[in-house]
């Protein structure tokens, strides 16, 4: 993706990668150290195939400051995050650096369009700084941006545990290993009103509800993990809706409550339900934002596309297998 009209320069040192947002089945919410953001808590995702974020990071000494711009348009919201991610790839000392990204899907409406985008980000930038680096170390550091992103560096279902300074992250099981297929049903195109950050800041500072979701975080992820490696689709159903209902109760128990879901999110869980009454295996998950997300088994997809589909509100569709974690597509 280099720009069309300017490509790029052979002394500089840029670099392309591409990463795939993923779903979280157990959900990440709340901090144990806001300045680091390392997670409460572990969880478990899956990343996604067909949805996906590139980015270009060119260093030159000839730029004055760092440039963002965001599916051709220019974006001085997302550059401080993104600088502060690029330091701590290539040091505060680095040249400053031209970001290019380009997305098939609605950023910052709660589809993880963070996670893919600092996953793409670290690898480019640490291939563009002839920095390299493990899978672990730049997941660390995507993760230090958002914390979610720290999974989209490894495919398939992904585990995210916590140490006492750091997390940890590894694949559990390959895509193909258990290829189930999500189905998104987009309920709104808009940026959310609070962010995930602030919304989880909240939650940790006024939600009664809040320690308990955190005690019971390490038997949602045991059952969860266990589910995938025995493949157990109904054991995986039931803990993640639980658990992502949990994540929402912990919202709306917050002051001010936070609250993503609009009524179109509620009648897509409603269709879900009515799919699983009849024998489908399907569930949901939602994030923080108004989009429904519907894990199926493959041959279950086209129903339950077509069942949210018919859902007013919906806005639009979109399907993913199971993909893999972020790569390095160019390197000049
Ligand atoms: O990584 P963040 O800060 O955008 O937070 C992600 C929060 C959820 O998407 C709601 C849950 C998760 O684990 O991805």
């Amino acid at each position: 993706m280099s720009l069309p009209n300017k490509a790029p320069d052979k002394n500089n040192m840029w670099a392309e990668a591409q990463a795939q947002p993923n779903i979280a089945l157990i959900k990440y919410w709340g901090k144990r150290d806001v300045e680091q953001n390392l997670p409460a808590a572990g969880s478990l995702s899956v990343t996604l195939d067909s949805l996906w974020t590139k980015m270009s990071v060119e260093f030159s000494d000839a730029l004055r400051g760092d440039e963002l711009v965001v599916n051709a348009a220019s974006n001085e919201k997302m550059l401080p995050r993104i600088s502060a991610c690029l330091d701590r790839v290539a040091g505060a000392d680095r040249p400053r650096a031209s970001i290019e990204s380009e997305g098939n899907f609605p950023i910052a409406a709660g589809l993880a369009s963070s996670a893919s985008a600092f996953a793409a980000l670290v690898v480019a930038a640490s291939n563009a700084a002839g920095k390299n680096r493990d899978t672990l170390p730049l997941a660390r550091i995507a993760g230090a941006a958002s914390g979610s992103a720290a999974r989209s560096l490894f495919g398939g279902f992904v585990e995210l545990q916590v140490g006492d300074t750091n997390i940890e992250v590894a694949t559990i099981a390959e895509a193909g290993d258990w290829p189930l297929t999500v189905v998104i049903a987009v309920t709104e195109e808009g940026a959310k009103p609070v962010s995930s950050s602030e919304a989880m800041n909240r939650s940790a500072a006024s939600s009664p509800f809040y320690s308990s979701w955190l005690e019971q975080q390490p038997a949602d992820l045991k059952s969860a993990r266990d589910a995938v490696l025995r493949k157990d689709f109904s054991q995986l159903a039931a803990v993640a809706e639980h658990n992502c209902l949990k994540m929402h109760s912990v919202m709306w128990g917050s002051r001010p409550p936070v609250v993503y879901w609009n009524s179109a999110t509620l009648t897509c869980m409603e269709a879900v339900r009515r799919l699983q009454d009849d024998g489908h295996a399907v569930f949901f998950t939602i994030d923080a934002g108004p989009q429904l997300k519907a894990i199926c088994l493959p041959d279950e997809a086209g129903l339950v596309r077509s069942a949210l589909d018919a859902c007013t509100g919906v806005v639009r569709t979109m399907v993913s297998g199971l993909g893999a974690g972020a790569r390095l597509l160019d390197n000049k």
